[in-house]
């Protein structure tokens, strides 16, 4: 498939249908989607509490490259290619870990954590080393979220973080560490795995944990800020008596949406769990250590969404974070960190399988149904069908890709 062969396909996309099987099996316009959607994008990848010491580094792979995030002895956070200046071996194997010096493990030239070369053996004598230190990639701590962007001229990150500032700020996600940490390797296209999360169509059939600790007429208005479901009546009343009272405490109300989704597709907003739940467990009792600027628990639940390929939904008592990599054509990664306030302790402060029992079992029950959902695209008799009304979201994700696409490929 050549550039013009996939502009003519993006032309012939039905509106308020999934996207024809190319976008979702085929090699070029992955390579595409990794090259002019995903690197352009600021995207989270871990928290810094994942690399607390001086030395301590995690690689994080997208595509055909490597990142090493490590901090360094001014404990400054660095991503560095994880790519040899020599011949380009990569040198950080392991996918964490810690580190004195990051050495080759092929000719054992070595770089200091802040990326600048150390040694190099044997070199003529004309060799410059400050010639040769580690690419670096585009880095921005934010509250304790390691963001990064392999664009080689990034979009301002203040501007990408500006409209959801408040809402993470409001947790204090930077005062916060992980708990648990976990990949779901999923066997389906990125873009499979983002229509779902993009709609709860599916959550009645297919989620009866995250059905249990949220209202029912949330579901069918989802993201009730983005708008990515009908509008209800019934949650709107819901949501302004819950505004008034949570108003009262000084805590944050209130919503954001990107309205054309435009260069980052961004939303975020505030509304209240389930009648009787104050966070998102079995129970819907509290169970670990108010976060945050939160004085009470005020049964809130702040959803954001930095990027596609980003979101924060976040109780008052603990946050779960999702990323999503593009692995390959066919695979995603699908990460979720739980994170704490920094001073709880598990078993004492809070119970770790309560907390990652909704989204656990959620992202258990989505892995499958995207891989089912896989298997179908992939079939001959596979063809776009019509979208509910439910799946307005999907189709927002759906144009704002597209768009972007076909941007690149002018
Ligand atoms: S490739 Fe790294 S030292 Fe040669
Ligand atoms: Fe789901």
């Amino acid at each position: 498939m050549n550039n013009i062969q996939i502009k003519d396909l993006i032309k012939h996309q039905k509106i308020n249908h999934s996207l024809d099987r190319p976008f979702y099996v085929n090699d070029k316009i992955f390579d595409l989607d990794i090259k002019n959607i995903f690197s352009k994008q600021w995207v989270f990848v871990g928290h810094t509490s994942r690399i607390p010491n001086i030395g301590d580094y995690f690689l994080f792979d997208i595509g055909n490259e490597s990142m090493i995030i490590i901090r360094d002895k001014e404990n400054i956070i660095h991503a560095h290619y994880n790519v040899c200046r020599h011949r380009g071996s990569h040198i950080c194997l392991e996918t964490e870990g810690n580190k004195k010096l990051l050495l080759c493990p092929y000719h054992a030239w070595s770089f200091n954590l802040d990326g600048t070369i150390k040694s190099a053996r044997l070199m003529e004598e004309d060799f410059n080393k400050d010639e040769w230190s580690l690419h670096k990639c585009n880095l921005k701590v934010f509250e304790g979220l390691i963001f990064i962007n392999l664009s080689e001229n990034p979009c301002d990150f203040e501007e990408f973080i500006e409209p959801t500032r408040k809402y993470i700020e409001f947790h204090e996600l930077g005062k916060a560490k992980i708990a648990f940490r976990k990949i779901y390797p999923t066997d389906g296209n990125w873009k499979l795995a983002l229509d779902n999360f993009h709609e709860c169509y599916h959550c009645q059939p297919s989620h009866p944990e995250y059905c249990s600790v949220h209202d029912p007429e949330y579901i069918l208005s989802y993201g009730a800020g983005s708008g990515t479901g009908p509008a209800s009546e019934k949650f709107n009343k819901i949501l302004n008596e819950w505004n008034e009272k949570v108003k009262k405490l000084g805590h944050l109300t209130g919503e954001y949406a990107e309205k054309e989704f435009n260069k980052y597709s961004r939303s975020a907003e505030r509304t209240p769990l389930k009648k009787g739940k104050f966070t998102e467990t079995k129970k819907g009792k509290p169970i670990a250590k108010l976060m945050g600027k939160f004085k009470e628990y005020d049964r809130g639940y702040t959803s954001v969404g930095t990027s596609p390929f980003n979101s924060l939904l976040m109780c008052n008592d603990f946050a779960t974070l999702f990323t999503f990599i593009p692995k390959s054509t066919l695979q995603t990664d699908v990460e979720l960190i739980w994170l704490v306030h920094k001073d709880a302790k598990e078993g004492k402060d809070y119970d770790l399988s309560e907390m990652i029992w909704m989204w656990d079992e959620t992202t258990k029950a989505d892995k499958r149904i995207i891989e089912d959902n896989q298997k179908g695209v992939l079939s001959s008799k596979y063809m776009p069908g019509p979208l509910s009304q439910m799946e307005k979201g999907l189709e927002k994700f759906k144009s704002w890709y597209l768009k972007h696409l076909e941007l690149a490929l002018d």
